[in-house]
């Protein structure tokens, strides 16, 4: 038993930030913005719109695609670091608005920017393991609401959206593999140094904001993408060459384009959103894939890179025949 895509949906709030948005905000340029990062801009979920709302719309529009109605859902995983409530999960709240009513279990997965693929890879296992037939699969972030807006080294980086993917048992190989990792060693380089439990008061005061040192994470994620890509090519005995499609984690252009030359791969097989989405954390590689899915540049059979890393530090990647 295998899973495989059956449909995609994406999601993101109508409002925009230019990069002479944010130049009017902080010390910063357009050109900065673009040169090192490729950045244009970024959506920004309204006062109103949570995590669940963006996800609903993205998980309403995969389940279309796929010909799924609630009742065919048997486990609901939404990745997200920003979720609605500390409790119950985004999930649970999820599957309520979709109307389910078969108790199919659903939970979050935390995993910051490789969030997607940690959900992705459970979900697989669940429906390999033969005890469930129909995975909804969530990226879903409103990472504005923990973006510091005066700091010019973070608030230029991130944005809010969604992503979501069926994917439902089948005889036949589409998810090929999946490899997840992480190494809390690095917690200090990328965080969001408050939580309930620790520094509350920061939360409380609504000053609890992404921090990161943005060149030491850059160097090791430009490292870290380059083993994983020979980690799963190596794992299904496959070459470089057979990769139709990369579609990375969306956070600087500068670390998509290290990873594709390490896949000899040439910049029109990768699929690039960052220039209109900014880096939007679990929801990148879903948002890019459902672009390049509705499209029609990714086409059934193809083979296709997930890959992602992010704050823990987490990394991941999914091989994809689609
Ligand atoms: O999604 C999770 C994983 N996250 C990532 O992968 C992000 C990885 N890191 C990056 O993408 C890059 O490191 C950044 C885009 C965050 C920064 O680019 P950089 O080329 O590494 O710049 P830097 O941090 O080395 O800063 C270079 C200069 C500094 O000035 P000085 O100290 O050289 O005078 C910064 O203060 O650029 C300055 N700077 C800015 N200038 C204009 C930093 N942010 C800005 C800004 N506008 N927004």
């Amino acid at each position: 038993m295998f899973s495989r895509i059956a449909g995609t949906g994406s999601y993101l709030p109508k409002k925009t930030l230019t990069n002479n948005d944010l130049a009017e905000m902080v010390d910063t340029s357009h050109e900065w913005i673009v040169e090192r990062t490729g950045i244009e801009k970024r959506h920004i979920a309204a006062k109103s719109e949570t995590t669940c709302d963006l996800a609903e719309k993205a998980a309403r529009l995969a389940m279309e695609m796929a010909g799924k109605t609630a009742a065919d859902i048997d486990l609901i995983i939404v990745a997200t670091t920003t979720p609605d409530l500390v409790f119950p999960s985004t999930a649970c709240l999820l599957q309520s608005r979709l109307g389910s009513t078969n108790g199919s279990p659903a939970f979050d997965v935390q995993a910051v920017c490789t969030g997607f693929v940690y959900a992705l890879g459970i979900a697989d296992k669940f429906i390999k393991s033969g005890s469930h037939k129909c995975a909804l699969v969530v990226g879903a972030e409103t990472l504005s609401r923990i973006v510091d807006w005066t700091d010019r080294n973070t608030c230029v980086l991130f944005g809010d959206g969604a992503g979501a993917v069926i994917l439902e048992a089948s005889k036949e190989a589409g998810l090929l593999s999946t490899h997840l990792h992480a190494d809390g060693h690095y917690a200090d380089l990328l965080k969001v140094g408050a939580g309930l439990s620790k520094n509350s008061e920061i939360l409380k005061q609504g000053n609890a904001f992404i921090e990161m040192r943005g060149n030491e994470v850059f160097r090791v994620a430009v490292k870290t993408l380059g083993r994983i890509v020979d980690e799963t090519l190596a794992h299904n005995q496959l070459q470089k060459s057979d990769v139709n499609w990369l579609v990375p984690h969306q956070a600087n252009i500068r670390i998509i384009k290290a990873t594709a030359k390490k896949l000899k791969m040439s910049m029109d097989h990768v699929v690039v959103t960052v220039d209109e989405h900014g880096n939007t954390s679990s929801a990148s590689i879903p948002l890019a894939l459902d672009a390049a899915i509705r499209d029609s540049r990714i086409k059934r059979g193809e083979l296709i890179l997930l890959e992602g890393f992010g704050g823990g530090f987490t990394w991941g990647s999914a091989l994809i025949r689609f």
